[in-house]
């Protein structure tokens, strides 16, 4: 809190009110507008909260402007370069990097957990063969809440704790089981030889006739797309589950909600569509500016998938770290830069930076765009690709949950409206309608 102040005048009453002026460690300061419907009796209108905080938060920061990412400071860069995942929830969660006794602990732990009860294994028959893996990650998720009793208390620090851990340990488990699910083969139970990375790789590609083995260059590559989607402040997945957890709700319900957020395709489905919409490229016969002309149609509903961002005004610089390893890691596996899909990607991504209408809004590639290329060069599947990112993403939602569940200002979310419905009428008996 500063002595900073903003003066704010009613020109209809010509009453005047202060509103303090919140600064914050990084970021434009915030005007605090609680006392403004109690002091002039107005709401302020913000559909999609273009210039709202709705909390404070000392988890993640972005600079949009910059491209700048931060988790509890450190720039996504280097947690890039020298993190694995599991150290990087360990610092979402908690606020600092462990220590390396810390994240032995840490890691332990998790494994602990990886196992789910075995009456969680039922729920997955009753979904169609061909439910999409979102849909069964949504309702598993929401299932555990009727388990785990032991830890229900969201007042208490230790329940939170349990619950969180429960989250990132089963959450490889859940999603690795929707794909097993969908292929008609066996599930595979967690190992805790393996790493948190290579266990998830084991339980998708794994099968109980032969031993599999992860690959330390894909191990590699899934533990960083897994840090560079842990968390990304107040999106809205994470907005979604702090708006249900507000209620006091189950941790697993809140999580849940957030994943049914995320599905959506101008959030983490983004990376499913981008690689529909560079197959549909290759295929249709038509040629990549004619793509890109459609995206500039105002009459075409249709949007160059994985560019653009709320926040980045600039290049995502997540989407500049998976640029680079998908280079790499494309030539690793010998001639994977020629792939047709990936040359389509990289001439949209050219056409688009150069075009008018991209450079005027800057709208640059996000971090979906190139995630899905990578992903598919790794056998992924396509509707895995935003079940990565809701597994990635875990840490974050429930490092914000357990944020807000200890923040003494926060409140139950109850956002107010501009009412544009009919004016008090009086009801009309049916026969004289
Ligand atoms: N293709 C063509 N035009 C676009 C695109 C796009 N991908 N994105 C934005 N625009 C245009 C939009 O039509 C508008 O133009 P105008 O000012 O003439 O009306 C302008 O740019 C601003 O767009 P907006 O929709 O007002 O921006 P927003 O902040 O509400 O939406 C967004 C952000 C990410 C939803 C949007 O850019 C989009 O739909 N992108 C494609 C979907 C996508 O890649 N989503 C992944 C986001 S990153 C990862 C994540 O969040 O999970």
């Amino acid at each position: 809190m500063t002595s900073k102040t903003v003066t704010l005048t009613d020109n209809a009453t010509g009453k005047v009110i202060e509103l303090p002026v919140h600064e914050g460690s990084h970021g434009p300061d915030c005007i605090d507008i609680r006392s403004l419907y109690k002091e002039l009796g107005y709401f302020t209108y913000d559909p999609g909260f273009m210039s709202t905080a709705s909390c404070s938060s000392a988890v993640t920061f972005i600079d949009g402007s910059e491209g700048t990412l931060l988790y509890r400071g450190y720039p996504i860069e280097q947690l890039a370069a020298q993190s694995t995942y599991l150290e990087v929830c360990y610092l979402l969660l908690n606020g600092d990097l462990p220590s390396s006794d810390e994240l032995h602990d840490f890691s332990r732990i998790i494994k602990e957990h990886s196992m789910m009860h075995e009456a969680v294994r039922g729920f997955y028959d009753g979904f169609r063969h061909d439910a999409h893996p979102m849909a069964i990650m949504v309702g598993v998720v929401g299932a555990l809440s009727a388990f785990y009793h032991d830890a229900t208390d969201v007042h208490n620090p230790e329940h939170r704790k349990i619950s969180a851990h429960r989250l990132i340990s089963k959450m490889p488990t859940i999603a690795a089981w929707s794909y097993k699910y969908a292929n008609g083969q066996p599930f595979m139970y967690p190992q805790n030889r393996l790493s948190y990375t290579g266990n998830f790789l084991a339980m998708m590609f794994g099968v109980p006739t032969s031993t599999y083995e992860p690959d330390p260059t894909f191990v590699r590559a899934l533990d960083l797309i897994l840090i560079l989607h842990a968390d990304h402040e107040q999106n809205a997945s994470t907005s979604t589950v702090r708006l249900s957890g507000s209620s006091e709700a189950n941790p697993f319900a809140a999580i849940s909600a957030g994943i049914a957020s995320l599905w959506g395709p101008l959030h983490g489905g983004a990376n499913e569509k981008v690689v529909m919409m560079l197959e549909d490229i290759v295929h249709s016969g038509k040629t990549v500016e004619e793509f890109v002309a459609r995206a500039k149609d105002k009459d075409d509903p249709f949007r160059l998938m994985g560019f653009g961002h709320r926040v980045y005004k600039n290049y995502d610089p997540r989407a500049k770290i998976i640029r680079e390893m998908t280079h790499k890691l494309l030539a690793e596996m010998g001639g994977g830069e020629h792939d047709p899909l990936f040359e389509v990607a990289l001439k949209l991504e050219k056409i688009a930076l150069e075009d008018e209408y991209f450079v005027e809004r800057k709208l640059y590639p996000n971090v979906d765009f190139y995630s899905g290329i990578i992903l598919r060069a790794m056998g992924i599947p396509l509707n895995m690709f935003t079940v990565i990112f809701a597994l990635a993403r875990t840490v974050g939602w429930i490092s914000h949950w357990n944020e807000m569940m200890q923040d003494p200002e926060s409140r139950i979310g109850r956002p107010r409206q501009l009412y544009t419905g009919s004016k008090t009428r009086d009801y009309i008996a049916i026969e004289d309608r």
